[in-house]
C-alpha cells in the first residue's frame, strides 16, 4: 500500500509539473514542421532566391518586415494584415507608411508553402524563415530558425506607431525600447547591423546630413546631393544605409560608424562617445563576433511574445484572417 500511494503521488506531481514546464517558455523549436512540412525550407528559399535575384534590395526589405512584426505585440504576422472594417492594420502606421515593402514576395512565399503543405505553416513563421534566408543569400551568417508561431487575428496601428523606434531616437531611447522587449544593448547594436543592407529615404536622414556635426563632411555632402534641404522636396529619394556594400551582409556598417558615416541619426548614436562605442568598435574589427552576436540577437528577437498552442490561427492568406 505504501509504495502504491507514493508512486501515485509521484504521478500526480508529474502531471502537475509538466504543463508548468511548458508554459514558462515560448515553445518554439527548430524542428517544428519537420514532419508536417518537410519541404518548408527549400520552398521558402527558392522564392526568396528568385526575388533577390530580381532585386537585391528585397533581401533587406524582407529582413525589416520581421523586425517590424516582432516589435509590435510580438512575432505574430500582424504586420501583414490589410486594413478591414473592424481594425486599421499596421501597414499605414507611421514607421511603415511609404516605407515597408515586400508584401507581394511574402504572398508568393505563402502560396508556395500552401501548395506544399496546406494550412500548416503560419505567416509569422514564413517571415522568420524569409528573414534568415535573406541574410544568408546576401552573404551573412546562417542559423537554425525557431518555429511554431501562430498568426494574430488582429492588428494595431497604435501599437505600431508606439513600438518601432524612430530614426530620431537617441542612444538611451534605443536602449530602453529594446530592453523593454528583453533585448540587451549588445543585441540592439548587433541587430542594427541589419543596416549593412538596404536603403533609406531622404526624409529619414535629411536633418542628419544638413544639421549634425558628428558626421564626416564629405559623406554629408555626398548625401545632400540626392536629398534636397527643403522638406517636401525629394523626400522619397533613396540612399544606401551602408555606403560601401549595400547588398552584402558584412560588418562595413560598423566601420562606417567609426568613421562618422552613419546615415541615420539613430545609427550614429551607437558610436558617439557613449556606452555602446566599444561594441561598435568590436564589430568593426571582427566580422565573426558580429555574426555570432547577430545570430543570437535574431533568435532572441524571434522569441518575442509568440502565439503558440491554440492561440491565434494558421492564416491561409497572410493579408487577412481566416
Ligand atoms: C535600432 C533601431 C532602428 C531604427 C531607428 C531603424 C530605422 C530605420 C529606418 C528609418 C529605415 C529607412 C526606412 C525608409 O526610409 O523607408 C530603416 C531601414 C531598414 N532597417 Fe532599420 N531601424 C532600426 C533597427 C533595425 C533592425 C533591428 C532591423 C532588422 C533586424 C532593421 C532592418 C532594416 C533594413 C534591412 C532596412 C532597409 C530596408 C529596405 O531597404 O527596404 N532595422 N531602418
Ligand atoms: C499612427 O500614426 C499615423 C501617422 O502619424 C496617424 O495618422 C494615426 O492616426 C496613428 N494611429 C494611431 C492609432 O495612433
Ligand atoms: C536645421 O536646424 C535648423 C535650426 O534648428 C532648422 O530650422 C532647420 O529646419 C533644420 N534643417 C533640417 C534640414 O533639418
Amino acid at each position: 500500500m505504501a509504495s502504491l500511494s507514493s508512486s501515485f503521488k509521484a504521478i500526480l506531481t508529474l502531471a502537475f509539473l509538466i504543463p508548468l514546464m511548458g508554459s514558462s517558455s515560448a515553445q518554439l523549436s527548430t524542428n517544428f514542421y519537420s514532419t508536417s512540412c518537410p519541404k518548408l525550407f527549400t520552398t521558402v528559399k527558392s522564392v526568396v532566391n528568385s526575388a533577390i535575384s530580381k532585386e537585391a534590395r528585397m533581401g533587406a526589405s524582407l529582413l525589416r518586415l520581421f523586425f517590424h512584426d516582432c516589435f509590435v505585440n510580438g512575432c505574430d504576422g500582424s504586420l501583414l494584415l490589410d486594413d478591414t472594417s473592424s481594425f486599421t492594420g499596421e501597414k499605414r502606421a507611421a514607421p511603415n507608411l511609404n516605407s515597408v515593402r515586400g508584401f507581394d514576395v511574402v504572398d508568393n512565399i505563402k502560396s508556395a508553402v500552401e501548395n506544399a503543405c496546406p494550412g500548416v505553416v503560419s505567416c509569422a513563421d514564413v517571415l522568420a524563415v524569409a528573414a534568415r534566408d535573406s541574410v544568408v543569400i546576401l552573404g551573412g551568417p546562417n542559423w537554425n530558425v525557431k518555429l511554431g508561431r501562430r498568426d494574430a487575428r488582429t492588428a494595431s496601428q497604435g501599437a505600431a506607431n508606439n513600438s518601432i523606434p524612430p530614426p530620431t531616437s537617441n542612444l538611451n531611447a534605443l536602449i530602453s525600447r529594446f530592453n523593454a522587449l528583453g533585448l540587451s544593448t549588445k543585441d540592439m547594436v548587433a541587430l542594427s547591423g541589419s543596416h549593412t543592407i538596404g536603403q533609406a529615404r531622404c526624409t529619414t536622414f535629411r536633418a542628419r546630413v544638413y544639421n549634425e556635426t558628428n558626421i564626416d563632411n564629405s559623406f554629408a555632402q555626398t548625401r545632400q546631393g540626392s536629398c534636397p534641404r527643403t522638406t517636401g522636396s525629394g523626400d522619397g529619394n533613396l540612399a544606401p544605409l551602408d555606403l560601401q556594400t549595400p547588398t552584402a551582409f558584412d560588418n562595413n556598417y560598423y566601420k562606417n560608424l567609426v568613421n562618422r558615416k552613419g546615415l541615420l541619426h539613430s545609427d550614429q548614436q551607437l558610436f558617439n562617445g557613449g556606452s555602446s562605442d566599444s561594441i561598435v568598435r568590436g564589430y568593426s574589427n571582427s566580422q565573426s563576433t558580429f555574426s555570432s552576436d547577430f545570430v543570437a540577437a535574431m533568435i532572441k528577437m524571434g522569441d518575442i511574445s509568440p502565439l503558440t498552442g491554440s492561440k491565434g490561427e494558421i492564416r491561409k492568406n497572410c493579408r487577412k484572417i481566416n
